[in-house]
């Protein structure tokens, strides 16, 4: 391997003996100054944020602290109650963030950040925009991600609260308009309202603020490993230990027992 590609490169930041530098601000200087939702907004964008932005931020990691008994903390929970260390305990529940799990903010952000583009063209409408996305995922068979809510059917109470922050801060912009026409979208399609929900909000106004569609599930786990940290020491400080799933809930209906017919 060449010298060049053993290189290590960044544009986030360094440390020399005598400062650390995030994107070319003193972190000494920062400290204090900014608050840690506009410092994470200078790292994930490259600069200091508009005014209003890091409240916005601030109010979304708020929002999705901790969710109770749900399957992140359920991971956490176990890794404790088995005596792995803490942040082994909150890893696992990070790694509960998937497809089915967590990831809807990023699915739908992929969607919106291929559209708006098209739509500031001139090359679709947005209402153009929002059906192509619904089919998108109709299309495998899909639900749309970032719509609907078992609990809240009406509609997730934390969404008009979110929108009313970014609307008040200057933040709501061409990716949270795309992302509610596809409300309407989706009533033509299925002849019933399925709000956005807390998941669609995130992808949307995380977009609005200039994060990369990539980065979106971080908006959810980043601020729930905090929660997760708290959980797995709830466990280890309350409950008995090994934790595990009680006989009479596992069945087990493989084949019967049967001979191995060896010597
Ligand atoms: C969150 C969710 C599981 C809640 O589901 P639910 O309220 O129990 O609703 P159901 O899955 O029983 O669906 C009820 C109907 O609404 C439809 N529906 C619900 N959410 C939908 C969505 N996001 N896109 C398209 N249709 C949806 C279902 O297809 C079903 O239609 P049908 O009656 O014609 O079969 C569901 O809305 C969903 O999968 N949303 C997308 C994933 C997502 O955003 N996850 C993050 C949740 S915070």
């Amino acid at each position: 391997m060449s010298a060049t590609r053993d290189k290590w490169r960044t544009a986030i930041s360094y440390g020399d003996k005598h400062s650390v530098v995030l994107r070319g601000y003193d972190l000494a200087e920062l400290v204090g100054k900014v608050s840690f939702a506009e410092a994470f907004l200078l790292l994930a964008t490259g600069e200091l944020p508009p005014p209003g932005h890091a409240k916005l931020l601030d109010a979304m990691m708020v929002s999705v602290l901790d969710h109770g008994i749900v399957p992140s903390s359920i991971v956490t929970r176990y890794l404790a109650s088995a005596g792995s260390p803490i942040q082994a305990a909150v890893a696992g529940g990070v790694m509960a963030f998937g497809d089915t799990y967590g990831g809807a903010c990023e699915q739908l952000g992929e969607q919106l950040a291929a559209h708006v583009p098209e739509i500031r063209a001139g090359r679709e409408t947005q209402e153009q925009a929002a059906s192509a996305i619904v089919k998108h995922f109709f299309s495998q068979g899909r639900k749309v991600p970032g719509y609907g809510h078992a609990l809240h059917p009406e509609g997730d109470p934390r969404v008009p609260r979110l929108y009313r922050i970014a609307d008040a801060n200057g933040v709501t912009g061409d990716y949270s308009r795309l992302a509610l026409a596809m409300e309407d979208a989706l009533l033509k399609v299925k002849g019933r309202k399925l709000p956005m929900n807390q998941d669609g909000a995130l992808g949307a106004l995380g977009l609005d603020m200039g994060f990369d569609w990539r980065l979106l599930r971080a908006l959810a786990f980043m601020p729930r490993s905090a929660g997760l940290a708290v959980h797995a020491l709830e466990e280890m400080t309350r409950e008995a230990g090994w934790r595990h799933v009680p006989d009479e809930e596992i069945t087990y209906d493989g084949p019967p027992r049967r001979p191995l017919g060896r010597d």
